[in-house]
């Protein structure tokens, strides 16, 4: 579809996130032609800096973006980075927005945006409102002479509360509809898939309820630790950084009922529906049954020693900030009712893998005995990444005499679809931002939603000390204690082992 002419204004375009992501975002949808004519980027940050240094700095410098195209790369490079400028606004995000106005209707006329702009905010969460108000204050939010859109990037909220308050703070100043909540597992194409695999196969969706499936598990696993970021990540942990958001998410498109077209609100509306179905946990006796958390200790993985989590830079000595966590839940309606979710996310894990395994219910009446423990469930197992792609795991018998079942793989890899470029998360969100369509961003219901349930639990933690917060071992599947959750197979699937 159509791109319009348009202006991208970065707030906190002097962080991380600009450089790497959404600058070798942009300038990957500028090599692939996506890019409308007339486009142009200004960051804003709170130090001065020059359009030059800005440039170099993220684009003619930058050790991000995408070694390729050769000979064309410089050329396109100098083109590329012309479109970027940059302005301040002084230490508090609070000052300058007049001449921030100023700067962008200059931008605007040089460059044909035609007045549509979007204020992409990556700042620290606090700064949200404060921005959304000063763009207001100029004007900026009014939808005159071309469109107005706010993208926010995670994390939206603390809990409960502080998300309703950030959601009503922004809608103060900009619309539902103009207002894009980014979720980058959303951008990933495995992730929209799962809407694919259920709702555009007979062979799948007749089966995808609680009469066929025995239970879910979804694991997410990162091998690296905490890294630089030990300032943000001791107030945050595995349940806000990555369980509220992206493996609800996830969670939302496995649980959907089937959306009536696949138009943004519509898919939107079944997602909502489908994270006020989890059951909330109450009780502390089910807090305790259902969760389990915890902390990586100094080890040693292939004879190098790694730090222990509290003593990473920027974290607490006495943190009981979780590192890993494993949550057991059941989503209250008709079509899951008494079907067990197992979702586990976690840093310094043996791998880095995301995938969801779908296992499904073994035959009413089993008349081949002699089935390995391992072979029993039928499981569909979708890979979000890497390897990208599904598998199906599925009895065959065991040539020779007698029947002896063992499992046979019907496998899938996105990589096996040549020459089909597969778009990276951001480029793909922004395009959508760009063009209007918000289906891949999160509405201010769903993420309350999302918080709604993960609330107790945090709550529950917080009380500390008689909640068991098991260290592990970097290079090991987590606490072993967490095998304990899934009853009936005793264990969870690792991938790859
Ligand atoms: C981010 C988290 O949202 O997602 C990080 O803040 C995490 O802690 C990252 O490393 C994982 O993303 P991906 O796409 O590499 O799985």
């Amino acid at each position: 579809s159509k791109t319009d002419h348009q202006l991208l204004v970065i707030f906190g375009a002097s962080g991380d996130l600009t450089a790497r992501k959404l600058v070798p975002a942009l300038f990957n949808l500028y090599v692939a032609r996506q890019l409308p004519e007339n486009f142009a980027v200004l960051g804003v940050s709170r130090s001065p800096m020059s359009d030059e240094e800005f440039r170099d700095r993220v684009v003619e410098k930058s050790p991000y973006l995408e070694k390729r195209l050769d000979d064309l790369r410089e050329d396109y490079i100098k083109r590329f980075s012309s479109r970027f400028f940059y302005e301040d606004v002084g230490g508090s995000y609070e000052d300058s927005y007049g001449p921030l106005k100023e700067r962008i209707d200059r931008i605007n006329v040089q460059m044909g945006t035609r007045g549509n702009y979007i204020f992409y905010l990556s700042t620290p969460p606090v700064l949200y409102k404060t921005i959304a108000a000063k763009l207001a204050e100029q004007d900026l939010n009014k939808q005159v002479e071309g469109w107005r859109r706010l993208i926010v990037e995670k994390p939206f909220g603390y809990s409960l509360d502080s998300a309703k308050e950030l959601n009503q703070g922004l809608q103060q100043y900009f619309n539902e509809k103009q207002i894009y909540r980014i979720d980058h597992y959303l951008g990933k194409e495995t992730v929209q898939n799962l809407l694919v695999t259920r709702f555009s196969n007979s062979i799948f969706e007749p089966l995808w309820n609680r009469n066929y499936i025995h239970h879910v598990e979804i694991t997410n696993a990162e091998q690296v630790g905490v890294e630089k970021r030990g300032g943000y990540y001791d107030k945050s942990g595995a349940v806000r950084d990555m369980f509220q958001n992206h493996l609800l998410q996830i969670v939302s498109l496995v649980v959907m009922e089937p959306p009536i077209s696949n138009r943004p609100e519509d898919i939107r509306n079944e997602k909502v529906k489908a994270l006020k179905s989890l059951r909330v946990m109450k009780s502390e006796e089910e807090l305790h049954q259902n969760t389990i958390r915890g902390q990586y200790v100094a080890s040693e993985v292939d004879g190098v020693k790694v730090k222990g989590y509290r003593e990473e830079e920027g974290v607490d000595p006495i943190s009981t900030t979780e590192t890993y966590a494993a949550i057991k839940f059941y989503v209250d309606n008709w079509r899951w009712e008494g079907v067990p979710f197992y979702v586990r996310t976690a840093k310094r894990m043996p791998t880095k893998v995301t995938e969801v395994v779908i296992h499904f219910k073994t035959p009413h009446h089993q008349i081949f005995k002699d089935v390995g423990m391992d072979n029993k469930d039928n499981k569909l197992i979708i890979r979000i990444q890497p390897n990208e792609g599904m598998m199906i795991k599925f009895g065959v018998k065991v040539p020779g005499q007698g029947f002896k079942v063992e499992r046979a793989n019907l496998d899938f890899y996105y990589s096996s679809l040549a020459e089909t470029y597969v778009m990276q998360a951001y480029e793909r969100l922004l395009l959508d931002a760009m063009q209007g369509d918000a289906t891949l961003y999160a509405r201010a219901d769903e993420v309350e939603a999302a918080w709604e349930f993960v609330d107790p639990i945090l709550g529950y933690w917080k009380k500390g000390a008689n909640v068991r917060m098991y260290g592990y071992a970097a290079g090991v599947w987590g606490p072993e204690h967490a095998d304990e959750l899934i009853e009936g197979l005793g264990y969870w699937r690792n991938p790859g082992e």
